[in-house]
């Protein structure tokens, strides 16, 4: 996490700065702060807070320059401050940098430094960066940062600028990422921690490797590795456009982005259901149907939101293909000795594609043989970097930190892969295979008549059960990943007590807290696992818990058993955790705002979690 930028040319460059900060702003946003070089001085401006207080600060002293990096911070090492912002300057102020990651082997490196008698100003482990550099500065910024990160353990994306090199920035990466933009103005480059900064400047690219180093002046970008040696990059081309990461009227993105939901549904799906005949056509899939035939087992490898994104793909693909699937948290799997071996299918799914247990996951699989294929939003990202095959949700910039749209157009990937897994197994007869495929083209117009006919009924229920403090969401089967996602939801952005749990479950241990300041909020659609859905009903109200239930459309019976019913379109069992996920983002966010929440920049989260 963690968000940078750099900037060299000649446009106003702490407005440059502050644009790209902005857009990062979702990647942390617990302190601030720029560097720029003015009149051969590297000036630092920094606050504790948001980048508006940062522009606050900036309106009295703005430092006018052509060279400068700037940095939006979620806190790892040191609490949130003024102090602990960066960038960080070494002993004299000649040097100063931003970074993206951690620095592991920090604490040796800063007892050894202060001991050659350089001083600390902050808590933080980028600081040790600083003073490194400044340690092996002779005249040349390239080779102090070279030299310098010989010394270091972990991982960064780091850009440094000295006034010894006024015209320079340097920059590094190893597992945090790092892009280049390139200017469409003669002598204007941009580094940066994701497209979307730079977007509103240029849409051509750089994507940095780990191993890389980029020098930058006006002359030009160089890429070369961290020994030295050139490295000729082709130019990445940017598809998003600058409007789709705005509000557009509405009070948050995340419920922006909660209504784009049968938008980017449609884009999921664009052109890879083709003709009447409903051929399956997954471009960039890269894996061929021989290798498909010997999938042994399938290691679902996800943080957060996506890891339930794949809950709802191992019911489908268990049910539909008869692979068995594990799904596991990343930061878990990467720990502990997950069997991969090369007839296993490792399957990453990220919305922003540079989550660091992801990818670190991600890596183990493959050292150990397995193959694996990334669902991710984020074009070029690291996770898509690492696969051997792609499929991209094409659900466009997500920027509130609570995931939303991307959930569903990766629980719909995943289906698609699913489908395309058991067409090349065997597993599924053309006209199943065809029906499901139907199913899941009606999704985006089933999501956009339930935004029409519920969203207002979900708003009144969050207002009546506004004063609720504790919640259980459950669910079975299929929609056992709605309910872990449901509770993830309320906690994430409106502070609330919540269980997500196994509606099976809930007689060995949950039950326990039902009482009549609880409510439940439980799936109830239609399937194999109705009747017992039902049962947990009627053991939750029968200890007086007020049950909200979704339940398809056409369903009177529910209404015995439930105080409130949210009704969603029917659709295939293992289709329908798509529109469930829907009303489950709703409720959290009419709660959240009802309490005033900062419902995009949820306190101590990051969008992107880029460390471990
Ligand atoms: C963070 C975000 C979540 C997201 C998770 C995984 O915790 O706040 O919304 O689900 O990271 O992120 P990824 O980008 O890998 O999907």
């Amino acid at each position: 996490m963690c968000g940078i930028m750099g900037y060299i040319g000649k446009r106003d460059t702490v407005e440059v700065l502050l644009e790209g900060l902005r857009r990062l702003e979702y990647r942390g946003y617990d302190s601030a702060g720029v560097a720029v070089l003015v009149d051969g001085k590297v000036e630092v401006v920094k606050t504790k807070g948001k980048i508006s207080d940062l522009a606050d600060v900036l309106k009295d002293r703005k430092p006018e320059g052509r060279v400068g990096i700037a940095h939006t911070r979620w806190a790892t090492h040191g609490p949130p401050s003024t102090k602990n912002a960066h960038p960080h300057a070494d002993c004299k102020g000649h040097i100063a940098v931003v970074h993206n990651g951690i620095i592991e082997n920090y604490l040796e490196l800063r007892e050894q430094l202060h001991a050659e008698g350089h001083r600390f100003r902050s808590e933080t482990d980028t600081e040790t960066l600083a003073h490194l550099f400044e340690k092996y500065y002779q005249g040349d910024l390239e080779k102090a940062v070279r030299r310098g990160l010989k010394d270091v353990e972990g991982s960064y994306a780091v850009v440094a600028v000295c006034d010894g090199d006024p015209g320079t920035m340097v920059a590094a990466r190893q597992h945090s990422p790092l892009i280049v933009g390139l200017g469409e103005r003669p002598g204007e480059s941009f580094v940066a921690s994701d497209p979307s900064a730079i977007l509103s400047f240029t849409r051509r690219a750089y994507l940095i490797d780990n191993g890389e180093m980029v020098v930058v002046t006006a002359d030009g970008v160089k890429v070369k590795t961290l020994a030295g040696k050139p490295v000729k990059k082709s130019v990445f081309h940017i598809e998003w456009d600058p409007g789709m990461a705005e509000r557009g009227g509405h009070k948050h993105f995340m419920i922006k982005e909660i209504f784009e939901q049968p938008h980017a549904l449609r884009e999921t799906i664009g052109e890879r259901i083709v003709g009447r005949e409903m051929k399956l056509h997954l471009a960039e899939l890269n894996l061929t149907d021989a290798y498909l035939r010997r999938v042994k087992k399938i290691v679902v490898i996800a943080c957060g939101t996506a890891s339930y994104a794949g809950m709802a793909g191992q019911y489908a693909i268990e049910k539909v293909c008869g692979v068995p699937v594990i799904v596991d948290v990343a930061s878990e799997l990467q720990h502990r000795e997950c069997v991969f071996d090369k007839n296993t299918l490792g399957i990453a799914i990220s919305q922003s594609g540079e989550t660091a247990d992801t990818l670190l996951a991600m890596h183990m699989a493959h050292r150990r043989g397995a193959k694996l294929l990334a669902i991710t939003n984020v074009i070029g990202s690291s996770v898509a970097r690492a696969a051997d095959g792609l499929l991209y949700i094409h659900a466009g910039p997500e920027i509130g930190v609570a995931s939303t749209k991307a959930y569903t157009s990766q629980i719909l990937a995943t289906l698609l892969f699913c489908v395309h897994l058991a067409l090349a197994r065997g597993a599924i007869k053309p006209a199943a295979a065809r029906r499901l495929l139907r199913g899941m083209k009606k999704l985006p117009g089933q999501a956009e008549e339930f935004l029409k006919k519920e969203a207002g009924h979900i708003k009144r229920l969050a207002k009546k059960y506004k004063n609720v403090m504790r919640y259980l969401y459950l669910g079975r089967g299929a929609h056992y990943c709605t309910a872990m996602e449901g509770a993830l939801k309320i906690k994430e952005i409106a502070y609330l007590d919540a269980e997500g749990y196994a509606a099976g479950e809930m007689k060995h241990g949950p039950l326990a807290l039902v009482t009549d300041e609880v409510a439940v909020l439980s799936t109830a659609v239609e399937g194999p696992h109705y009747r017992k859905s039902i049962g947990n009903l009627q053991e939750i109200r029968a200890r007086g818990g007020k049950v909200v239930a979704l339940a398809n459309e056409g369903d009177e019976e529910i209404r015995k058993y439930a105080d409130d019913v949210i009704r969603v379109p029917k659709a295939d069992e293992v289709l329908s955790p798509v529109l469930a996920g829907i009303p489950m983002q709703l409720y959290a966010y009419y709660v959240a705002d009802l309490w005033d929440r900062e419902i995009d920049q949820p306190r101590n989260l990051a969008k992107s979690v880029t460390v471990e």
